[in-house]
């Protein structure tokens, strides 16, 4: 297990989760139990939605959204520097993803390659809050709008994350989060949640993760099983109670590393945030020409990196066989997976484990 002396990333459990599970197990029911409703409850007051509906993972959460919003036989943009899943959702709901370029200081979906995807019959976008730094939402939304496209928030990175005053799942039509165990809150397991002030969406979802169901034994959809576990509820409930105090703790960690590293040549750095936008710092990725020198240096080191992600949707073996699509189509997103190692980031690091960091990469540079 301690094969290394900084670990990129690290869940928590503690003893107030251990006791959560517990009492799940034993006073609540194994499925739809009171801690699934309190969590749905409990996110939607800090999301400031209406409805959070829980789910079994991120990747349900945006298929069910794409499902109840109608992505069947049209195309949906999203950005090919993510997890495939967000891709994948679109094609669960029977739709086609098509591809825009990021922005290449936020690495969050470019506007103007948006905008080009709508000019070309994309009915809707899918931003991706990459590393938990919420997408430009104003101009996205404003574009759509004109041309009647809606919009869904792939925030399954940003949990707590703000933009201009209104948190990471709030900011379009419907939103998807994953509490998969390396999310800056998870449920210890698979685990997701959708978001949304849309009360034809909620019901569907609602229905979607649970058999159809209209009532018990009374079904008008043809739904899926993919409900939240009331085990993991509990261990989300005690997670978001902490999830402020985390982030701070990873904004200051990315505030130490930006300090040292600013000075460093040959390194571009994540941004830390401006006007109302506030991200949490899923991962913090650093670019660089040496990538995977400088990553093979950390390691030799004991200080365990990360590469998110390093082949772009697009360039997938399945997206390349299924849609053709070629090297050079998104040059920005290319670019980044050769470039992008996202350093250690997660709520047990301390300022001695950072400095430790900074100073292996300035000796790799000689600064
Ligand atoms: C941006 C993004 N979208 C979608 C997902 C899918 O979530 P899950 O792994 O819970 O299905 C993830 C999580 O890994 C993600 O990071």
């Amino acid at each position: 297990m301690a094969k290394w002396k900084i670990s990129q990333g690290m869940p928590i459990l503690n003893k107030e989760m251990e006791d959560a599970v517990l009492d799940a197990l034993r006073n609540d029911k194994y499925v739809n139990g009171e801690n699934v409703t309190k969590l749905e409850e409990e996110f939607a007051r800090y999301i400031g939605t209406e409805h959070a509906i829980a789910v079994s993972s991120g990747t349900n959460a945006l298929a069910f959204i794409f499902m109840a919003a109608g992505i069947k036989g049209r195309k949906c943009t999203t950005s090919p520097q993510s997890f495939i899943a967000s891709a994948n959702s679109i094609l669960h709901a029977g739709g086609t993803p098509v591809f825009a370029d990021i922005d290449k200081d936020t690495y969050c979906i470019s506007t103007a390659e948006v905008e080009k995807q709508l000019n070309n019959g994309a009915s809707a976008v899918l931003p991706v809050d990459i590393f938990g730094y919420p997408a430009d939402f104003d101009s996205i939304n404003e574009i759509a709008g004109r041309k009647n496209a809606y919009v869904i928030e792939d925030a399954c990175q940003a949990h707590g994350a703000i933009y201009k005053g209104k948190r990471a799942g709030s900011l379009a039509l419907a939103a998807a989060f994953s509490f998969y165990p390396s999310k800056n809150m998870t449920v210890l397991g698979d685990g997701g949640m959708v978001t949304t002030d849309d009360d034809g969406i909620a019901n569907k979802v609602r229905k979607l993760r649970d058999a159809g169901r209209k009532s018990h034994y009374e079904h008008d959809m043809i739904g899926y099983t993919a409900r939240l576990n009331t085990v993991n509820a509990a261990i989300g409930r005690v997670q978001l109670r902490n999830l402020d105090k985390w982030n701070a703790k990873r904004t200051g960690i990315a505030a130490e590393y930006g300090s040292r590293l600013k000075n460093v040549n040959g390194i571009k750095l994540p941004q830390l945030g401006s006007n109302g936008i506030k991200p949490v710092f899923h991962q913090y990725v650093i670019c660089t020409k040496d990538r995977d020198r400088l990553k093979e240096h950390l390691e030799k080191n004991g200080i365990q990196c990360g590469i998110h992600y390093p082949i772009p949707i697009h360039l997938q073996p399945i997206y390349r066989e299924m849609f053709k699509h070629k090297e050079g189509e998104y040059p920005t997103s290319e670019s980044f997976s050769r470039e992008c190692l996202s350093l250690p980031m997660h709520i047990n690091l301390t300022k001695d484990d950072a400095k430790l960091i900074c100073e292996q990469i300035e000796g790799f540079y000689g600064s």
